[in-house]
């Protein structure tokens, strides 16, 4: 028997209903917010996330999965997939036409993490993207569009965290200071941390190692580091999600494990989850379009996790599965090769239709449809086929239609759809 490896899932068609369903509250969302969708490989070269995410992050140190292809070149599964818009908005020349895009694109990442609950390596995530906007109105919409988003999903229980993490005219006094503290407490660093906090001392912030994590809460806050133009910046979006009466909390620590950020950092966070709290993050990346061979256009984004959103929705949405309209129950060898007919034709005119062709007794069927919820059962045996009509039942109201063989598609469309 094989099994799965490790830290994948099956999503078995009772969860799909409820993916479906997140999925398309999503795209009619994000749609009528301006977003469009943009479908990126899975697969790009290797360099692509070591320039984008940064060459000192867990990601790109140690979560990716690479392999060379056959000329040799450095191929990785995606572990995210801003750099793959960002790559494609550059590669397509998306911004000659129109600088400004908005994009949003829904599919699995990898990232060879150590799995545990709300935690694969195999996920999926929700991505929207704005390329050309730096105007902190639109990082204030795009928290506003995810409330509105778990709202309609009736999840609640939810923080927006939120910070600034400035831009290279400030950040780097920051770093000098949170390196020389970090240096002063270095007995008490993980040997990750020991290194990190000369090559990336931002990165300390986000260790989950209890010693560094204790370490850090000492740390200064960038906040109290952002030159005006980020503090003005910083100030609007606050003032905006005050206008349209999202609450956040102020989270000066919060620097997110990808480097490409500048300026507005966030991530929505649940207590219902453990360890894993965070079901969206996301931030500015006013640099990565030119650091990647672009214009230098500003961008902002955010990924929501759907697995771990699937997780919460589960005891909040209900998304039951839609009952068959049709059951047919056919008994006989020539009722089985006519309900087969019948079966491509319902199924052709987009009615849900269940026939298991089992040819099993008329009680064993009935039991069938009944544990299915159908809406309906066509009942047809040899002896009605002879006969030229069949029994249609209606399952809630038990009321039984004859109708005639000939004609029969039409016969069964205008009782089922009877508005069409
Ligand atoms: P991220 O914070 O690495 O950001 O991932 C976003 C979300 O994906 C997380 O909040 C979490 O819900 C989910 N996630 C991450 N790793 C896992 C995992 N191993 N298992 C299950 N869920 C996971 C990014 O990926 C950025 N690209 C977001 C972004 C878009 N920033 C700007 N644009």
């Amino acid at each position: 028997m094989i099994q799965l490896i490790r830290g994948v899932k099956d999503i078995l068609p009772s969860e799909v209903e409820l993916w479906k369903h997140i999925e398309e509250t999503a795209m009619m969302l994000f749609e009528s917010f301006g977003f469009r969708q943009i479908r990126v490989p899975i697969l790009e070269k290797t360099e692509l996330f070591q320039r984008s995410i940064g060459e000192h992050t867990d990601i790109v140190e140690k979560e990716m999965y690479t392999f060379p292809s056959s000329k040799g070149e450095l191929i990785t599964l995606r572990p995210e997939a801003t750099a793959s818009v960002v790559r494609a908005y550059i590669q397509q020349r998306m911004y000659a036409k129109d600088p400004i895009h908005k994009l949003y694109t829904i599919g699995p990442m990898f990232r060879k993490e150590r799995p545990q609950k709300g935690r694969y390596r195999q996920f999926y995530q929700v991505n929207a993207e704005v390329f050309g906007i730096d105007a902190p109105y639109i990082d204030a919409q795009l928290i506003y569009m995810l409330t509105v988003f778990f709202h309609r999903l009736h999840i609640t229980g939810l923080e927006v965290h939120l910070n600034s993490l400035g831009c290279p005219a400030c950040r780097p006094a920051f770093k000098q200071a949170l390196s020389e503290m970090l240096t002063a407490e270095s007995e008490a660093l993980c040997s990750d941390c020991l290194r990190r906090k000369d090559t990336n001392p931002l990165r300390v912030l986000d260790c989950k190692v209890p010693g560094c994590q204790a370490v850090v809460k000492n740390a200064p806050a960038i906040t109290d580091y952002l030159c005006d133009d980020c503090a003005r910046h910083f100030d609007t979006v606050k003032a905006a999600l005050d206008q349209m009466a999202v609450p956040y909390v102020m989270a000066p620590r919060l620097v997110r494990g990808l480097d490409y950020y500048t300026r507005t950092a966030f991530e929505i966070q649940t207590a219902e989850l453990g360890a894993q709290n965070a079901v969206a993050g996301g931030g500015r990346y006013d640099n990565l379009v030119a650091a990647l061979g672009g214009p230098s256009q500003p961008a902002i984004g955010f990924a929501i996790g759907l697995d771990r959103l699937v997780d919460l929705a589960l005891t909040k949405t209900s998304v039951s599965e839609l009952p068959p309209d049709i059951f047919i129950a056919a008994m006989g060898d020539a009722a089985q090769k006519k309900a087969f007919e019948w079966s491509c034709e319902l199924g052709r005119e987009g009615i849900k239709t269940e026939i298991d062709f089992s040819n099993r007794s008329l009680k064993a069927l009935m039991k069938r449809a009944n544990r299915m919820s159908a809406g309906y059962v066509l009942m047809v045996g040899d002896q009605e086929l002879k006969e030229g009509r069949v029994v249609l039942r209606n399952m809630r109201t038990k009321e039984q239609t004859e109708i005639g063989i000939s004609g029969i598609l039409s016969g069964i469309l205008s009782i089922l759809t009877p508005n069409t």
